[in-house]
């Protein structure tokens, strides 16, 4: 079968882990003799605006849509302060752009520590809650409000997509994150909605419970195994899937997804990281295990993908984020060497 691979490289490290990926990936369809990888190239990112003045040209978009699914590196993002009022009004982050032309709504972000067996999943609705940001200030009696808009469809949506990935990842649990006691309109509509898809025959052998947002900031860190796939809406996903890196392996991997009803971006945690750039010694450990992802979503099998990185690293074979010696070029070599079908 073939695939179209739309890749987004980005800028600095972004480039440089995502090229050695490909290298992997190519390698890892020679193993799997049946699928065939065709990667398309699109632009993104500070090269392209400052070339441009486009971070985020019409045609990668296109391009995007046509493919099965989208590989993201990393980009630069223009400091405002640096660019002008011109340049600044120009400026669309790509990112943002992609999750809304393509209307990813689900951000999906494991939390990987291959010293313990901490393992589970945030699935953080991406469109609504906070981020739609209304907020005004009233000048007259002075405070300001932000609006948060939880919707019955949105919910619906990322609260099946939650249950499905746990059904097609083999997970067992998913949990509900709220603060229905304070928010009760709101998360209310969240929770209880939570609980009448649970109930869908569909989803019969899921465990399905809710926890209050505040006690799972403390259960992360206390006692992590008790969790599995966790649901939650947008504001409190972002702060507690970053509380939860902070457990797992960090940046270096630390994968994400960007899913919706079509279309699906994989890219790591981390951004372009300019300290290291050109240097040849990203870790590319997080986007390899975002190439995994992407296999997942795409029905392949990326066991071979996730137990060769996990090898490296347990040997010892990484770079020096990871406290190892190597370089992003040796790390991937061990990587395919590792690669092997069960
Ligand atoms: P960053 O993630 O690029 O780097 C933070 C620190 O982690 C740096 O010391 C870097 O060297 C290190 N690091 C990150 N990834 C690494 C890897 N794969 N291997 C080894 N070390 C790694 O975050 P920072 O410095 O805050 O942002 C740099 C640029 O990236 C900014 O322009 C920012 O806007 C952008 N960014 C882009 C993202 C994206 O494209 N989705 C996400 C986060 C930041
Ligand atoms: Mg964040």
């Amino acid at each position: 079968k073939n695939f179209k691979i739309c890749v987004i490289k980005g800028d600095g490290i972004g480039v440089e882990v995502v090229n050695e990926t490909l290298r992997m990936l190519k390698a890892y369809e020679k193993i799997l003799k049946s699928v065939n990888f065709e990667f398309i190239e699109a632009k993104a990112g500070l090269t392209e605006f400052f070339n441009n003045k486009d971070a985020i040209p019409n045609e990668t978009i296109e391009t995007a849509k046509k493919c099965d699914a989208i590989l993201f590196g990393a980009i630069t993002s223009p400091k405002p302060t640096e660019i002008g009022e011109e340049l600044n009004k120009l400026y669309k982050s790509p990112i943002l752009t992609l999750r809304k032309e393509l209307d990813l709504y689900s951000n999906v972000r494991p939390t990987i520590d291959y010293n313990s067996n901490i393992d589970f999943v945030i699935v953080r609705e991406n469109t609504e809650g906070l981020y739609i940001k209304e907020e005004y200030y009233d000048e007259e009696n002075e405070f300001a409000i932000a609006k948060r808009k939880i919707s019955k469809k949105g919910s619906e949506r990322i609260v099946r997509f939650a249950f499905d990935y746990a059904i097609s990842n083999n997970r067992k649990k998913v949990s509900c994150i709220h603060k229905s006691n304070v928010l009760r309109v709101t998360d209310g509509l969240f929770l209880k909605t939570f609980e009448k898809i649970a109930k869908d025959e569909k989803y019969r052998n899921i465990i399905h419970n809710d926890y209050l947002v505040d006690a799972t900031a403390m259960y992360i860190i206390k006692s992590p195994e008790m969790f599995d796939v966790m649901v939650t809406t947008n504001l409190f996903g972002d702060i507690l899937s970053d509380e939860a890196s902070a457990l797992g392996g960090g940046l270096g991997l630390a994968p994400s997804a960007n899913i919706g009803d079509n279309y699906a971006l994989f890219e790591p945690v981390h951004g372009s990281a300019p300290d290291i750039a050109g240097q040849g010694i990203a870790n590319p450990m997080a986007t390899m295990l975002c190439c995994a992802m992407m296999l997942d979503y795409l029905k392949i099998d990326s066991k071979p993908i996730k137990n060769a990185v996990k090898r490296a690293f347990l040997e010892g074979n990484t770079t020096a984020d990871l406290g190892g010696s190597l370089n992003t070029k040796e790390v991937t070599d061990k990587i395919i060497e590792y690669l092997t079908l069960e």
